[in-house]
């Protein structure tokens, strides 16, 4: 592939900076039209890279649509070849999770800058990987966080930095994900730990993130439970199955289950995964009750901060509606915050959610006296606008100064899947974890100063 694919090389412009993305599937395609449609001016994508064939010339076509030059194509064992050929001076990777920390070692020992999606990675020891090799090369290693970019949740962090309701000293927060968007979890790669680190690190380094980032704070402790009790072959039985089956596709019981996913009736699913299965088996619609699937559908977990703060976290992953609701406890008050969320599997426009009021609730509750609603911060876009921030954030040449520090970098994406990392520990122990146990040299991200607590209080009136 990569001979025929990369012979003629684009030509390439000396005012736009050169990227390259490796990882093809449906995320990329955010960071591929944002280069080629929206940022054309100062971006310019040189190269694509996949381990599948069929994927890769998908993306390549997608370039075409696009109105852009076509990026030479590369598979993945011509990675290096790649780097070598087109000289990107960024590598963005959105690979499965499990292969991010080769890739971004490896870009960044080659002298290119990384933009990773999130988790950064899956484990400590490829952390450290990943945390060494941009000490040793000097490189930048982006995170990217885009939910703190969505307006609601800068906006709560305004209300934090703002020191309405004081010190934080606890935070409660709680994720739920509906039947649709959580069962596609336990579909495909995301199933296995060893491809994701379970939800507890694919998806709640969001939420870890969030809450580092909100509060400023370091994590220095995790207890955390786990259990998977609906995504099971016993609850196919119970739901009136015979199954668990392989796959959708071939399903014998497809008419009566509710979790049927048609990947043929989705163009943009049939072309990304169906149409590709042959080069690599990737079923994108495996029986979400398949025995073999060993990733938490229910997860808590109670984690301290060097603040003093506590957290008391939960992420669900078979409810009735999607979002979220966080509270946090200061000194001076608590805000409330919570989201419902319309949800999107890709490809297949599936909404969700009673949403009364557009879903985002804000609220300020002094310690005495009026509590205040607030009219919450908006944007168009994906993931409540928060992605064409953050890609403006990424390519324009001189995004303006962000009070609200949301570029992530490696330490953030470090400090966020710690949390996880030791909760997964602990939920194999059944004892609490100090992070510093599993990650003895993390540094502080730039969101999180050292922490003190010595600001005088006013004594809250007796009325
Ligand atoms: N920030 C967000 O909100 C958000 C949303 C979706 C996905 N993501 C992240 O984006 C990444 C990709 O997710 P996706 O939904 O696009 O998955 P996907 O399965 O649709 O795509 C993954 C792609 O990577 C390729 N790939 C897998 N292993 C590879 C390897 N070793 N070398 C080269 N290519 C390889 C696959 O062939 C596939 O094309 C994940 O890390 C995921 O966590 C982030």
């Amino acid at each position: 592939m990569s001979a025929s694919s990369s012979s003629r090389l684009p030509a390439s412009n000396p005012l736009r900076r050169r990227y390259a993305i490796v990882g093809l599937g449906s995320r990329h395609e955010l960071y591929q039209d944002g280069i080629e449609k929206v940022h054309a001016p100062t971006a310019e994508l040189v190269a694509l890279c996949d381990s599948n064939a069929g994927r890769l010339e998908v993306a390549r076509g997608r370039s075409v649509r696009n109105g852009a030059t076509v990026p030479a194509g590369y598979l993945a064992a011509d990675f290096a070849r790649m780097l070598a050929e087109t000289k990107p001076q960024t590598v963005i990777v959105t690979t499965a999770d499990s292969a991010h920390h080769d890739y971004i070692v490896r870009a960044m020992e080659a002298g290119c800058d990384v933009i990773t999606e999130k988790p950064m990675t899956t484990d400590a020891e490829k952390c450290r990987a990943i945390l060494d090799a941009r000490k040793r090369t000097g490189r930048s290693c982006r995170v990217t966080f885009n939910y703190r970019y969505s307006p609601p949740r800068s906006q709560v962090k305004d209300l934090l930095m703002s020191g309405e309701i004081g010190d934080v000293l606890s935070v409660d927060f709680h994720w739920l994900l509906n039947t649709h968007h959580g069962a596609d979890y336990f579909r495909r790669w995301h199933s296995n730990k060893k491809n994701s680190g379970g939800l507890f690190v694919h998806k709640s380094t969001h939420h870890f993130d969030l809450v580092n980032w909100w509060l400023g704070a370091m994590p220095v402790a995790v207890m955390a439970m786990g259990k998977r009790e609906f995504y099971t072959p016993a609850m196919a039985r119970r739901l009136g199955l015979t199954g668990p089956h392989e796959r959708c596709q071939t399903c014998p019981e497809k008419a009566k289950c509710g979790f049927f996913m048609d990947l043929a009736a989705a163009p943009s699913l049939k072309q990304l995964y169906l149409d590709q299965e042959q080069h690599d088996g990737y079923f994108r619609d495996r029986c979400v009750f398949r025995d073999d699937i060993d990733i938490e559908d229910t997860m808590n977990a109670l984690v301290t901060y060097d603040s003093g703060a506590t957290l008391s976290y939960s992420l669900n992953a078979f409810n009735a509606w999607e979002g979220y609701t966080v509270a946090f406890n200061g000194t001076k008050g608590r805000i409330e915050h919570s989201i419902v969320e319309s949800v999107y599997v890709n490809g297949t426009e599936t909404v969700q959610g009673g949403i009364a009021d557009g879903g985002v609730s804000t609220r300020v509750i002094p310690l005495r006296g009026e509590a205040r609603n607030i009219v919450p911060w908006s944007a168009v876009g994906d993931h409540g606008g928060g992605d064409r921030l953050m890609l403006e954030d990424i390519f324009l040449p001189n995004p303006t100064p962000d009070k609200y520090l949301r570029a992530a970098d490696e330490r953030a994406g470090a400090a966020s899947i710690a949390v996880g990392i030791a909760g997964n520990r602990s939920m194999q122990t059944g004892a609490g974890v100090r992070v510093a146990d599993l990650f003895p040299d993390l540094g502080r991200p730039d969101y999180a100063p050292m922490p003190s607590r010595t600001a005088a209080l006013p004594m809250p009136s007796r009325g």
